[in-house]
């Protein structure tokens, strides 16, 4: 009988997290999902759980009361709730600085007070980013280097989490994680964005020359490395998430779209690129494929990214209902961006 709170679990990954959790882990008797219900959440990313499994708490993470409440009701809590937009960070960083930083210390007092196990996500943005012919991969002992304000509050973050762990002895994990995609991903973000620029009659839009590399890793792989971490990871330890898609720019990406949705691969244009864009990331997951015997589902040495890609590609063609309604807001704010 273990209970579990997600924050954040009405967003991208953290919905895919909870839906993963129900079909799959019935160790977990329920769940309370603690979200805000920002723009990027979605009380709908959850429909069709059951609500005797899967309860939803509208509530900030900055709210101490209730986040202490919540903490001491559940056995374990994996914190996935922030602000997770780099373009978003750079026009507005103050909704960053708030749920990324002060949250995330609110939850760290709550779990030390109540002695609770807790698992930190987070991305490997936090190490800043590697030039394009740069060999090496950020490991679990790569020195943080945040080039964003996105990056900078979820660097902020996981040195809190590691604070704690080492001067409090709180039962915690923390994972970096490559790029996702998936379905229920904010049509804001790369790979969604431009499977439903195609799916509503627009051009793909490419940031500058595309030459940028994502490590690109499929969400349900992400997640089952997360509950690897839950059922089997050491109590204090970071743990590097990474499909091995470091070889694969944005160019390749957009190129791959365009192809699997029956496009000329060329049939997108070219736009503004992003300030202070982070030329490459790559992940070294040995430790989470040695020591926990993980290994991504979706990428393999043959077909890369593509089946990975077909799946996010159907999903969107078929849950049309849930990303028309904000998909003219989004493109008028990257239009005025010339983007
Ligand atoms: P998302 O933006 O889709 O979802 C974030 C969720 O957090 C939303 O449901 C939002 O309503 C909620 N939220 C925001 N502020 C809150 C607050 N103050 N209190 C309670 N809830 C709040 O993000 P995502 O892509 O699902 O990312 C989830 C986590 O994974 C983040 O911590 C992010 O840094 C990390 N991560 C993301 C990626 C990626 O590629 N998307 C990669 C690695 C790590
Ligand atoms: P994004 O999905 O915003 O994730 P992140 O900033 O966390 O990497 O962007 C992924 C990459 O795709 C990044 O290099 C910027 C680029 N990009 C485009 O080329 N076109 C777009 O429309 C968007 C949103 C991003």
């Amino acid at each position: 009988m273990t209970s579990l709170l997600v924050t954040g679990g009405a967003g991208f990954i953290g919905a895919n997290f909870v839906r993963q959790t129900v079909e799959q882990h019935p160790e977990y008797t329920h769940i309370t999902v603690l979200d805000k219900l920002t723009y990027a959440g979605n009380a709908d990313n959850l429909k069709g759980l059951p609500d005797s499994k899967v309860t939803l708490v509208q509530g900030d993470i900055c709210d101490a009361e209730l986040v202490d409440t919540l903490v001491k009701d559940h056995d374990v809590t994996v914190h996935f709730a922030a602000e997770s937009h780099n373009d978003n960070s750079l026009n507005d960083p103050s909704p960053f600085i708030h749920t990324n930083l002060i949250g995330t210390y609110t939850l760290l007092e709550a779990v030390r007070k109540h002695n609770k196990r807790f698992h930190h996500i987070s991305t490997d943005e936090v190490f800043g980013d590697l030039e394009l012919d740069d060999p090496n991969r950020f490991t679990e002992t790569t020195a943080y280097k945040p080039s964003s304000p996105y990056s900078a509050t979820k660097a902020g973050s996981d040195h809190l989490v590691h604070a704690w762990i080492r001067s409090f002895g709180i039962q915690a994990t923390m994972s970096n994680c490559s790029n996702n995609y998936g379905p229920y991903q904010h049509i804001e973000k790369f790979i969604p964005r431009q499977i439903t620029n195609i799916l509503a009659g627009l051009t793909p839009k490419l940031y500058g020359t595309g030459e940028q590399v994502r490590d690109w890793i499929h969400v349900d792989d992400h997640n089952d490395a997360v509950h690897l971490i839950l059922s089997k990871g050491k109590i204090g330890e970071t743990y590097i998430i990474g499909a091995d898609n470091d070889h694969v720019n944005n160019k390749q990406v957009i190129e791959l779209i365009c192809e699997l949705m029956g496009l000329d691969k060329n049939a997108y244009e070219h736009v503004a690129d992003r300030p202070g864009h982070d030329m490459r990331y790559a992940m070294d997951s040995t430790k989470l494929r040695t020591e926990l015997g993980w290994a991504p589902k979706y990428t393999d040495v043959d077909s890369g990214m593509r089946k990975g890609l077909e799946q996010t590609i159907a999903w969107y063609r078929d849950n049309e209902d849930w990303w028309r309604p904000a998909k003219n807001n989004v493109e008028a704010t990257y239009a005025k961006q010339g983007q």
